[in-house]
């Protein structure tokens, strides 16, 4: 049971004061009672010798029995007691209660204690009941008489106003001691709340520095313990306050620095359970729910990630790193590096650093591809050219005919090679934006008109129409003229190429909203499905061979890609195999 300090102190001060009180009322009762009955005793010796002494020197030695019963009365009324004179036989010839009739039916008081002790010893006291009052009496006796025993005085006071006294003066002590306890009680409340009350609002501030309220501070009542108390309270409030601001700005900081990393960051405990994500890695693997406290297989679901968080806890090595493919959500090639928190030779934890590196990945394919791609393409022409240059050189060819086919031969392949250096170097230009444009605002119907005008006759070779529906009244588009044109060369060289003798070609051109599209359809030879997606790519063609054997070298559609989209515009294809193509490509409206 919880007992407040307050009741506590109240209790202790108002125990110990009943306590000393109770013992002073008691020492008080048994002292001051045998003080008064003293005293009481004393004077009525003292009355009584006195008495004695002047009956003995006024009474020259003879006691009439007709003046003694004056004398006692005389006596008695002066001190306020029962004077009685007994004659040394034991009769009572004097008492001041009896009255002189009444004294002859008195029996004989020679027996009684305090007169035989008078007779023997010269003094005689004694408690009893008087038979002659009735009630319960202090006596005292004397003998009369010098040298010789003429009567006996004897004074006597009832017993009960010894008692009345006492009585009078306990009543007056214990009113004063319950005055008293009622007095150090309410002192003892105050002064209980006086020493409790600090300690109170102390503790109230404490448990409000426990939620993280510094707001309120300790008043500091007092120059004492109290006082220092509230002191150390206040400083202390102050101290953490600073250091909790402090620890609050480092969170705000690691938390910025966390949620703004591109990398996601993992950290874990001793037992591998996540602690912290941050939103990097939360989009990274798709987690939307509450990690904290799980295991990572749990969460991301990934076996080789599981393992290498093992490792890290387990080999306590300075850094691994690894790289992890993952399937799900999405596929990802993932480079991960761990590190042990080691404090005192122990691991409290570990940070893992996750990088995305599937894009790095995919351009580093992409790289390798073109080297081997353009290595290839070089190769080819080069070793054709070199093969027919040789037997030239030899002068094995006689006939004037294979001459010239030779020389032919090495011309076209030669000119394979200034254009695929031509459309690698305009690649270049254009990815590195070196490529110079000028966006002016042009007429579309004669750019297409002029590129069609220089591949009619191939057109025209292959028996293949080329009809254009273009409005009159299409807006003007803005862009590079050069360009734009070289949009079109390839567009329609394609569409050429890949349509069979007899097949019709179409462009067309529409405004849509801010743009100009443009769609060049064919009835050609159209593209698988699975190609689609790569035929933007440089390098990438449907047949290898017969692209090759069109003198197509796979980068016409990647520069077109790359102009239009230097044109703020995006290109797309619709195919069906067998049936056609649609190449689209928008341009902003000047
Ligand atoms: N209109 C089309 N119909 C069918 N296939 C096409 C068409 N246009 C392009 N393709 C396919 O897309 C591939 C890539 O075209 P791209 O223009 O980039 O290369 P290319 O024509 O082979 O060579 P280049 O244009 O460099 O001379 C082609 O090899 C071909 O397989
Ligand atoms: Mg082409």
């Amino acid at each position: 049971m919880r007992i407040r300090i307050y009741w506590k102190l109240t209790l202790i001060f108002c125990s110990l004061i009943v306590l000393i009180l109770t013992a002073t009322y008691f020492y008080l009762n048994t002292h001051l009672k045998t003080y008064v009955e003293t005293r009481i005793q004393d004077n009525l010796e003292k009355d009584l010798l006195l008495n004695k002494n002047l009956i003995d020197n006024e009474l020259n030695q003879k006691i009439n029995s007709a003046d003694a019963d004056d004398l006692a009365n005389r006596i008695g009324e002066s001190l306020g007691v029962r004077a009685t004179i007994i004659n040394p036989e034991g009769v009572v010839i004097g008492d001041s209660e009896v009255s002189k009739t009444g004294l002859a039916q008195l029996e004989n008081h020679i027996t009684r204690a305090e007169i035989q002790d008078a007779v023997r010893k010269g003094f005689g006291q004694s408690k009893r009941f008087s038979t002659s009052i009735r009630k319960n009496m202090l006596y005292m006796a004397v003998p009369l008489g010098k040298g010789k025993l003429i009567g006996i005085l004897r004074l006597a006071i009832p017993l009960s106003d010894i008692e009345l006294i006492e009585s009078k003066m306990f009543k007056t002590i214990s009113i004063a001691i319950i005055f008293a306890i009622i007095a150090t009680l309410i002192a003892s409340f105050f002064v209980s709340l006086m020493i409790s009350k600090p300690l109170y609002e102390m503790s109230a501030i404490a448990r409000r520095l426990a939620t993280g309220d510094f707001s309120r501070k300790a008043i500091v009542h007092s120059n004492d313990e109290t006082g220092d108390l509230a002191k150390a309270l206040n400083n202390m409030a102050d101290e953490i306050n600073a250091k909790v601001k402090n620890i609050s700005f480092e969170k705000a900081k690691l938390e910025t620095i966390l949620s703004s990393m591109f990398e996601g960051i993992m950290l874990t405990n001793e037992k591998g359970e996540i602690l912290l994500l941050n939103p990097s890695i939360r989009k990274l693997f798709f987690i939307d729910s509450l990690t904290e406290g799980k295991k990572p297989l749990e969460v991301i679901r990934n076996n080789a990630i599981q393992e290498i968080v093992d490792r890290v806890l387990h080999e306590n090595r300075e850094v691994i790193t690894q790289e992890v493919s993952i399937s799900i959500p999405e596929q990802k090639t993932i480079m991960i590096n761990g590190v042990p928190i080691v404090k005192d030779s122990v691991t409290e934890g570990a940070v893992f650093v996750f990088h995305d590196i599937t894009e790095l990945k995919r351009l580093e394919d992409i790289r390798k591809d073109f080297v081997a791609n353009v290595s290839h393409e070089l190769r080819t022409p080069i070793s054709s050219i070199k093969g027919y240059a040789e037997t030239l050189l030899d002068g094995k060819v006689d006939s004037e005919d294979n001459v010239k086919e030779f020389l032919g031969i090495i011309y076209q392949d030669s000119n394979r090679l200034a254009n695929l250096i031509d459309d690698l170097l305009d690649l270049s230009k254009i990815e590195s934006g070196k490529m110079k444009m000028e966006f002016d605002p042009l007429e579309v119907l004669p750019l297409v008109k002029r590129c069609v005008n220089v591949l009619e006759k191939t057109a025209k070779d292959k028996k293949l129409s080329i009809k254009l529906e273009i409005p009159a009244n299409l807006s003007k588009a803005l862009g590079d003229h050069k360009r734009l044109s070289q949009v079109f060369l390839n567009l329609l060289d394609n569409a050429i190429k890949y349509t069979p003798e007899g097949g019709a070609i179409c462009v067309g051109a529409a405004d849509k909203e801010k743009f100009i599209q443009i769609d060049i359809s064919d009835t050609g030879i159209g593209i698988p499905e699975k190609d689609l997606p790569r035929i933007f790519e440089r390098f990438y063609r449907v047949d290898k061979a017969r692209s090759r054997e069109l003198g197509g070298t796979g980068l016409g559609l990647s520069i077109v890609k790359h102009i239009v989209q230097t044109h703020n515009g995006q290109v797309w294809v619709q195919s069906t195999l067998g049936q056609g193509s649609t190449f689209s490509f928008t341009i902003p409206i000047a």
